[in-house]
């Protein structure tokens, strides 16, 4: 694989600031977002008051502690339009969640905060590799999903010539990549694998693809990921993270020389890391749940938004601003089976380490005698397709899940291709318990 490193005169400056000049940076641009969240934004204003705070309380940015959180339901309840701070006709664009149940989360961006979404995009690709003139193939999902657009938006502001394809079509994904010769592919790391599947199928050898990097993200993935992801085509798989709430993809990510977490993008993003029970704010290193706050954000100034993503805060490494660790979960996709936490990417690693194991899975959870029960269904490799072969493969990964998870599980080797693939987000947990 090439040195992507980028030469440091390419970066923004503040990129490799002092940690005082991005706190004054931040403690700046953290008085402007509260005034004005709290002087445009009805919710917010309430939603201060009730909790006895001003904006002038913020004397430094450890007082950010002191503001309340903000919620996914906040979001809802207010649906469509009523957290912005700005007036409709403000906004140049509207994106949503899906969300698995009820309505969708709305958010909306000025025109100029689809321009610093731009920056802070075109700023990821660069730290994963890329570079301008590089072909960008874009297969998130184009719409009211983040993704494809704000790949899109970023790699233009990069100078990359953006091939705009989002997501499905494998087939024709492949032969593009084959007639394009992109150089950066942007999509979750599952449909990725897809992807991979499809290289395979007509009989090309994706190490002899034009790829150099892979901007994964959207969804959790694991480092036993990347390495397959990475040997599979002889170039680098990159973590890219984001929110819609926030902004979408581009809040942080890595760094391609260093891969030891995402960078978060802290002249616009502040990060918390909090007891997800209690709410107090940890120290630096401790694990917990991600709280953002917008730094500059006009359209929809987000305070304390509770992500519901765990990981934890460290310190600057290829870049001053802070990383946090590759995400474990959601506190959502947490699973509680007879007292122990198992998050699906814990699986994953699992499942990488069988050599005749797919990395293809899926986690189904039932209930037997009145217990939980979770049943890993996954898929052999072509070569690993006998009887004995199975039965090898199912032990081995049931061994390693009781060793390093702690939990039994059932495993259920499918043949090749039997597993739902993904477009986009994968689908990781099905519960067929009873209601
Ligand atoms: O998934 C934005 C995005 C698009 C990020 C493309 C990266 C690439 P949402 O649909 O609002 O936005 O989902 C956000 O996805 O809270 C995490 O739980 C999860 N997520 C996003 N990136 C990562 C990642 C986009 N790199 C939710 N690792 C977040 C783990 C991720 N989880």
């Amino acid at each position: 694989m090439k040195d992507l490193t980028p030469s440091r005169n390419m970066l923004d400056p503040i990129e490799i600031a002092s940690r005082d000049e991005i706190s004054a940076l931040q403690y700046h641009r953290m008085r402007r977002s509260l005034n004005h969240a709290y002087e445009n934004s009805p919710f917010y204003r309430k939603r201060f008051d009730d909790h006895g705070v001003h904006p002038s309380d913020l004397k430094t940015l450890a007082d950010l502690s002191k503001f309340p959180f903000t919620y996914k339901q906040d979001l809802r309840d207010s649906y469509p339009f009523g957290m912005f701070a700005v007036p409709q006709d403000q906004l140049v664009r509207i994106h949503g969640s899906s969300g698995t149940t009820g309505k969708p989360t709305v958010v909306g961006y000025t025109k100029g905060d689809i321009d610093v979404w731009a920056d802070v995009v075109a700023r990821s690709i660069r730290a994963s590799g890329g570079r301008p003139g590089d072909i960008c193939h874009v297969a998130y999902g184009y719409g009211l999903f983040t993704g494809g657009l704000g790949a899109h938006y970023g790699a233009e502001r990069l100078g990359c010539t953006v091939v705009p394809i989002s997501g499905g079509m494998t087939e024709r994904q492949v032969t593009l990549m084959q007639d394009f010769k992109p150089g950066i592919i942007m999509v979750t790391p599952s449909y990725m694998l897809s992807i991979l599947d499809e290289f395979h199928r007509q009989g090309i050898d994706p190490r002899e693809s034009s790829l150099k990097v892979g901007i994964f993200g959207a969804e959790p993935w694991t480092n036993q990921m990347r390495q397959e992801i990475e040997q599979a085509f002889d170039m680098h798989a990159v973590d890219i993270y984001g929110l819609s709430e926030i902004m979408g993809p581009g809040v942080a990510n890595e760094c391609v020389e260093t891969k030891d977490g995402l960078h978060v993008w802290e002249d616009h993003f502040y990060p918390e890391i909090i007891d997800p029970n209690t709410g107090e704010v940890l120290p630096d290193g401790e694990m917990g749940e991600l709280v953002f706050t917008t730094l500059t954000k006009e359209g929809l100034p987000m305070v304390r938004y509770r992500t519901r993503d765990l990981t934890r805060l460290l310190p600057g490494t290829a870049r001053s601003m802070r990383r946090i660790e590759k995400i474990t979960g959601r506190s959502d996709d947490m699973i509680i089976l007879r007292g122990v936490n198992v998050f699906p990417t814990q699986i994953e690693e699992q499942i990488l380490k069988c050599a005749g194991l797919a990395p293809h899975f899926q986690i189904e959870l039932i209930r037997k005698d009145r217990m939980d029960a979770m049943v890993v269904h996954v898929e052999c490799k072509e070569d690993h397709a006998s009887a004995d072969a199975r039965t090898a493969s199912s032990r081995e990964l049931a061994h390693h899940i009781k060793s390093v998870v702690g939990v039994s599980t059932k495993i259920e080797v499918h043949d090749p291709n039997q597993i739902a693939r993904s477009e986009g987000k994968a689908k990781r947990v099905v519960d067929n318990r009873p209601k």
